[in-house]
């Protein structure tokens, strides 16, 4: 369409998101019954029950504009962190809040800084919204805080960190994170990520800390998700804890009905069940028991994970076929080539009897190399 209305020439930097393959693409793909989908790092209880029944009782309301504000969800979710009302902001889902933020403080011509692989978001919204990506290795895993500090100009405007870190699940103690903010300039943001913070001790992370304390910085944005822990990733629920300040900033970019009236309702239900909350972080750590002591027994190689997920590298084999074999028999993994790491999948912690199904088809393509 040569003719036709031109785009915007940060387009032409973004290349298309590929999802990972779903169920359903699967079940119809091979004929088969049933699906194991450990590809997305979702949380394999399904909502709490009691968000579930929220959920439906507000569906009688959907004739309703929801509350831009969501007081009661800002109400709940205050109380349970022990943080002021005002330092929280919700987004739909925390995709949402990275482009939020990339609206609020990334000028155009500035650089960001990241380190890869990780989330792909912070590239894509840096990106859209005109900026320079400078993309540093990850150290072991997790971000390269010192070469971070290293790499900042007078022209960085933020410096994204993803702790844990999606694809590896590497994290950078609170110490680290401290000192990496004592030494950044107050004029450059800090987005640290923490959609899996809260797994953090289930995978046995002790030195992880979601650094709540901190949060009267003025360049400092914490972003937390209500689609990990509690299982709402349908929902589309993230939100920003950060000072007053910033928090009136990420409002002035906010769409005012961004959440969803039946998303905010199940979110306060979903605060509201601390059993749910505890089944959930005990699967984390059975499972990443189960599946570690599995992967050691066969040699395989497991990165340090303080998330609801592995990275792994079979010591046979490839990580291509491993997964395309298991998707075949309906068991799907995320092979992380997309992530430039193609000698790796990542597995979701499922199930007790997901987890099971995966070690046996996984043992069985493992004696065939
Ligand atoms: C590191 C990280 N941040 C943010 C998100 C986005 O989560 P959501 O938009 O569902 O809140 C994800 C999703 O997988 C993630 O891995």
């Amino acid at each position: 369409m040569p003719n036709g209305p031109k785009t915007r020439p940060e387009l032409s930097l973004l290349g298309d998101y590929v999802p990972g393959k779903s169920i359903d693409e699967v079940r119809e793909k091979y004929g088969l019954d049933s699906v194991v989908k450990l590809a997305s790092n979702e949380n394999p209880l399904g909502p709490s029950p009691k968000a579930v029944e929220a959920a439906v009782r507000a569906l009688s309301d959907a004739h309703r504009y929801p509350q831009g504000n969501a007081p009661s969800l800002t109400a709940a979710l205050a109380a349970k962190l022990g943080v002021a009302p005002g330092k929280l902001v919700f987004s739909n889902g925390s995709d949402e809040m990275v482009q939020m933020v990339a609206e609020a403080w990334i000028a155009p011509g500035s650089e960001v800084l990241i380190c890869e692989p990780t989330f792909s978001e912070y590239r894509f919204a840096a990106q859209l919204a005109g900026a320079e990506v400078r993309a540093l290795p990850l150290k072991e895993g997790r971000f390269d805080l010192e070469a971070l500090l290293g790499a900042v100009t007078e022209h960085t405007s933020a410096v994204f960190v993803c702790c844990p870190n999606n694809p590896t699940g590497g994290w950078n103690s609170r110490a680290e994170l401290l000192a990496f903010l004592d030494a950044l300039p107050e004029r450059v943001l800090l987005v640290l990520d923490q959609a899996y913070g809260e797994f953090a001790p289930a995978a046995g992370a002790s030195d992880y800390d979601g650094l709540l304390d901190q949060t009267d910085r003025p360049n400092l944005v914490l972003l937390r998700t209500f689609s990990k822990i509690h299982a709402l990733a349908g929902l589309r629920i993230g939100y920003a804890i950060a000072s007053p300040e910033l928090v009136r900033a990420l409002y002035k970019v906010k769409q005012p009905f961004n959440v969803g009236l039946v998303s905010q309702a199940a979110a306060v239900a979903a605060l509201g069940d601390d059993g749910h909350m505890e089944r959930s972080l005990r699967l984390v750590s059975e499972g990443m028991e189960f599946l570690r002591g599995t992967f050691a027994s066969w040699g395989w190689t497991v990165l340090p994970s303080a998330a609801n997920f592995l990275a792994v590298k079979p010591s046979c084999g490839s990580a291509k076929e491993l997964v395309a074999e298991l998707e075949s028999q309906g068991l799907i993994l995320r092979w992380m080539a997309s992530f430039g790491m193609p000698d790796f999948f990542r597995i979701t912690i499922g199930t007790k009897a997901e987890n099971a199904r995966f070690v046996e088809l996984a043992d069985a393509w493992r004696r065939k190399q």
